[in-house]
């Protein structure tokens, strides 16, 4: 029994999102990390000093370790943010920003 089925959840259509430029399907209500996850994906982040990957560690908001790049937009908590049709996920480097 998958997760879906054991909170007798009946989300809306899935719909897709890319991540690193490749799509990825969404459930609506899923946060970005949850759809990372769902597609195989751990990390979506690295250190600004020594460039080691990084993904969810508390998972409800406190540590940031999630930080991903959200249309356009870096530093987006990817255990808080929900997903949206059409979102461009990408992987952040450093502080995601040009420095
Ligand atoms: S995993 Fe800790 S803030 Fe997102």
């Amino acid at each position: 029994m998958n997760p879906l089925e054991l909170a007798r959840a009946r989300p809306g259509p899935a719909f897709t999102v890319t991540f690193d430029g490749r799509p990825v399907e969404a459930l609506p209500g899923q946060t970005v990390a949850a759809v990372l996850w769902s597609a195989g994906v751990t990390s979506w982040r690295t250190t600004r000093g020594e460039g080691r990957p990084r993904g969810v560690f508390c998972g409800i908001g406190v540590c940031f370790d999630c930080l991903v790049t959200v249309n356009g937009r870096p530093n987006q908590r990817a255990c808080l943010l929900p997903v949206r049709p059409g979102d461009v996920i990408g992987t952040q480097e450093g502080t995601g920003h040009a420095d």
